[in-house]
């Protein structure tokens, strides 16, 4: 199983992101897939030009030539793609959805009726590579990703495809802060269910009810991120002033 993983944090290999990302990928190369994860900040991919080229001058391929001529026979080969990003005003950041406007040659320009009786682009390959999203934002609590799954949710059914996993951690600045050795035990905790979720996901293609209970629990309690989180902020602004 071929999975691929478009990892959109604007810090690129310093994200929080990547954190989840890399124990995800282990779980799933232990059960046998085959992985590569793409930071987009180190490519060159430029904002789609909104003429509809790739439908009607060059037909399935975009008039832009940048690096998504790589990336776009790369999604098209994988099993199961993995968007990967924070959360940026309750949205994907802006070189997530850069990288989303860009799939576009993918599809046909005509409109056709789903099964839900919705309206959608029709296809223009047989099978497209399910969907796996992963994201973290900074505030405590699940909420903070209530547009980034309907988003994922529609992008599946824009793409034909099925959204199999969604994997939402809030808290997420509690990666980077200084670790004790009982927030290391509890990050421990939840880098092995990461790497559970990889497994799963090879073998099931789906998350086990268990695996989705323990990934949404919060690492700490909620009041404890925030205080501990605005003391850093304090400290951080104190560090950073310029006199
Ligand atoms: C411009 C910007 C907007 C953000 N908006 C939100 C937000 O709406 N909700 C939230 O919980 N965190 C928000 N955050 C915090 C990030 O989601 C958080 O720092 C995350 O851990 C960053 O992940 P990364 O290190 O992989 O980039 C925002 C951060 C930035 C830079």
């Amino acid at each position: 199983m071929k999975i691929k993983v478009f990892s959109g944090s604007h810090k690129g290999r310093e994200g929080n992101t990547l954190i989840l990302v890399e124990e995800f990928l282990k779980g799933a190369e232990e059960a046998g897939a085959e992985t590569e994860n793409i930071i987009l900040i180190e490519k060159n991919i430029g904002y789609c030009r909104g003429k509809f080229e790739c439908w009607l001058k060059t037909p399935g391929m975009c008039t832009i030539r940048d690096d998504m001529d790589d990336l776009l026979p790369k999604f098209m080969a994988s099993d199961i793609v993995v968007f990967a990003c924070p959360v940026y005003f309750d949205n994907v950041p802006a070189i997530m959805k850069n990288f989303i406007d860009r799939l576009a040659p993918l599809l046909l320009p005509h409109f056709e009726e789903d099964e839900n009786g919705e309206y959608r682009h029709a296809k223009r390959y047989e099978k497209f590579p399910k969907i796996v999203v992963m994201s973290n934002a900074g505030l405590p609590g699940q909420t903070n990703f209530e547009v980034e799954s309907l988003f994922f949710r529609r992008l599946a059914r824009t793409f034909h495809t099925e959204l199999i996993a969604e994997i939402y951690r809030g808290e997420g600045e509690i990666f980077r802060g200084k670790s004790n050795l009982m927030l290391k035990l509890l990050l421990g905790k939840y880098k092995k269910m990461l790497r559970c979720a990889g497994k799963e996901i090879v073998e099931n293609q789906k998350l086990s009810e268990k695996t989705i209970t323990e990934l949404e629990k919060p690492i700490v309690p909620a009041s404890l991120y925030i205080k501990f989180g605005n003391e850093e902020w304090d400290r951080l602004c104190e560090e950073n002033k310029v006199d």
